[in-house]
């Protein structure tokens, strides 16, 4: 099993070119099972969930033709497509069950394997079985697997999420777009991927209107066009490298992004000490002064993103006093914390919040990573740590982070992968 090897204390300084977003690319890899036309997607993220959407669409028959060295997917779906969605695909990658929406919609029946267990909590999938029952489909669970049809197609109708959920916003919205007559959804997530699925959906031909920041109208249509679309950037992986700099203290340039939609994460680490000088489409991170402890609660956009808790606790660990998280988003995402412990962090755990206390010595060890985020944040702390990292099982970061490890060795890091 892959490992890296992290010799820290070197500054993370240079340029690193941020990737499109894997987030994004996932639901609009999904939504490509509406088209019938060729559809193109560009600056698509090199990444193993990536890899394996694209396997479950040729899995069920579309032409997928993927040119890495252009980061560019083409989808033609030239005959009717295979309605099954197998578990070995989606044992992996959760966002998997986003093809139930379109292919409940167009083919009037699916059956997809139930996402597999994950780390970071239950993760049910209840609000999108709901919103497609609401819609007149039949869903039923049996070994593993949701069988679900509508013979007569789905209905429009009003869906009010009873909590916000990126997910099963993505998965309704694109199947409303194939659904009869309108749909009106209502405490829609408004995460900047979502955006860009609509940016997308739209581009197709499909008729979706936004009204206010949490409502989403779409007027169920036929037929699609034949577009392109470029991948809106990973703001994530933009965050990962901007707190790699800080911990560091480089100077890093981060290309490729827009900082108007990380507004909350830019402004909280200045309030931290961190120096960013914001452009139109990239920034420059620098620290010269002391970090200050600050106190934080991750929430659906435009909160804290839940994916960049991880990274930013190994910043606090270097603060001058006692910072505090609390994680609104997920009951179980503290997994990295006993591994940070074990470098020498002091962090106080209380059901969803942690306490964690400034100006640590971070000592490199053997780790183990239990999730995608968790994964990073110790390659984060073995960047900051005076001897060897080693981070194992990084497969987690694979499914999210293209190129970590060249990323980073470009600024001055010292890592590399062992087999
Ligand atoms: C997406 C992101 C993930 C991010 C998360 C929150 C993708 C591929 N993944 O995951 O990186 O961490 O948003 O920003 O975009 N919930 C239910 N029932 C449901 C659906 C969700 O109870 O049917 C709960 C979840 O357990 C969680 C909360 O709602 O507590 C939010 O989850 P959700 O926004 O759906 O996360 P994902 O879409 O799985």
């Amino acid at each position: 099993m892959q490992k890296l090897e992290i010799k820290g204390g070197r500054k993370i300084s240079g340029t690193i070119i941020i990737s499109g977003s894997k987030n994004a690319t996932l639901p609009i890899l999904a939504s490509t099972i509406l088209a019938n036309k060729k559809v193109t997607i560009k600056n698509i993220p090199l990444v193993k969930d990536v890899l394996t959407m694209a396997e479950l669409l040729s899995t069920m028959g579309s032409i997928v033709r993927f040119d890495k060295k252009k980061k560019k997917i083409e989808i033609i779906n030239k005959k009717s497509l295979k309605t099954f969605a197998p578990y070995h695909l989606l044992k992996t990658m959760r966002a998997g069950v986003l093809v139930l929406g379109p292919l409940l919609a167009k083919y009037r029946i699916a059956k997809v394997s139930l996402p597999g267990g994950c780390a970071i909590g239950s993760r049910p999938i209840n609000f999108h079985l709901d919103a497609l029952k609401k819609m007149g489909a039949k869903i039923k669970i049996k070994d593993g697997y949701i069988f679900a049809s509508a013979k007569k197609g789905l209905k429009g109708c009003t869906i009010k999420f009873p909590k916000i959920s990126v997910g099963a916003t993505e998965n309704i919205l694109i199947a409303a777009c194939f659904a009869k007559g309108e749909t009106k959804l209502k405490n829609c997530a408004s995460e900047p991927e979502i955006n860009d699925l609509i940016i997308f959906l739209k581009k197709l031909g499909c008729k979706i209107k936004k009204i206010g920041k949490r409502n989403i109208n779409i007027l169920g249509i036929k037929e699609l066009k034949s577009i392109t679309h470029n991948v809106i950037f990973d703001r994530i992986e933009a965050g990962t490298y901007i707190i790699a700099a800080a911990l560091t203290k480089g100077k890093l340039k981060i290309k490729n992004i827009n900082p108007k939609i990380m507004l909350t994460e830019i402004n909280l680490l200045k309030k931290m000490g961190v120096n960013i000088i914001i452009k139109k489409n990239y920034i420059i991170v620098s620290r010269s002064k002391k970090l200050k402890s600050i106190n934080i609660s991750t929430q659906p956009y435009p909160g804290f993103p839940t994916d960049l808790q991880a990274q930013i606790m190994v910043l606090m660990t270097k603060a001058e006093g006692v910072s505090t998280i609390k994680e609104g988003i997920f009951e179980n995402r503290f997994m990295h914390v006993s591994e940070l412990r074990r470098m020498g962090a002091q962090i106080e755990i209380k059901g969803n919040k942690a306490k964690i206390f400034g100006k640590s010595k971070l000592n490199g060890a053997e780790l183990m990573a239990t999730d995608l985020r968790a994964s990073v944040c110790l390659v984060l702390a073995g960047l900051t740590s005076f001897n060897k990292t080693v981070v194992n099982r990084i497969y987690h970061l694979d499914r999210g982070y293209e190129n970590l490890e060249y990323k980073l060795s470009n600024c001055g890091a010292q890592i590399k992968r062992l087999q």
